[in-house]
């Protein structure tokens, strides 16, 4: 049997429901990801901060090391995960959004509009940032950064 790789969580509202299925197929079948999903599951309309800090908490916990949400935009949810603390989570509806969120920013967390890309580009957004590592050095000294904002 194939050995999984670490865990993905995975949320969304029902503005990105059809998005969300797609990329949890690609993670689980041809990534080979375990995925954990927590909604929604059908296209009723939702609040997403509900499911932004499902998903957020966990990697704040540091449950899972990586997460994914989708929204009509992306918008709502970079904006609910990045106010838990060690989320940094990237907007990324671009491939070079994606690798440099990655590159510079070790973003932990992937957002999607479902509103705004189509699924082909959506699978290789998620591709290039999972497989993108983080550069460190002066990109980590920036990050420690973060830790010491108190606004
Ligand atoms: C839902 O209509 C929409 O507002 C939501 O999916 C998202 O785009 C918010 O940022």
């Amino acid at each position: 049997m194939n050995e999984l790789k670490p865990g993905i969580i995975i949320g969304c509202d029902h503005a990105a429901l059809t998005l969300k299925e797609i990329v949890k197929t690609h993670l689980i079948r041809q990534a080979g990801y375990e995925v954990e999903d927590v909604g929604v599951h059908d296209e009723s309309s939702v609040n997403y901060p509900d499911y932004g800090i499902k998903v957020a908490a966990s990697v704040s916990e540091h449950r899972f090391d990586r997460g994914i949400l989708l929204c009509g935009t992306g918008l709502g949810m970079s904006m609910v995960a990045n106010r838990f603390a060690h989320v940094r989570a990237a907007l990324c509806n671009d491939l070079f959004s994606a690798a440099m969120s990655r590159r510079h920013n070790d973003a932990n967390i992937l957002v999607m509009g479902g509103r705004v890309i189509g699924d082909v580009l959506a699978i290789e957004i998620v591709n290039t940032w999972l497989n993108t590592a983080f550069e460190g050095g002066r990109h980590q000294t920036r990050l420690d950064q973060f830790d010491n904002i108190n606004p």
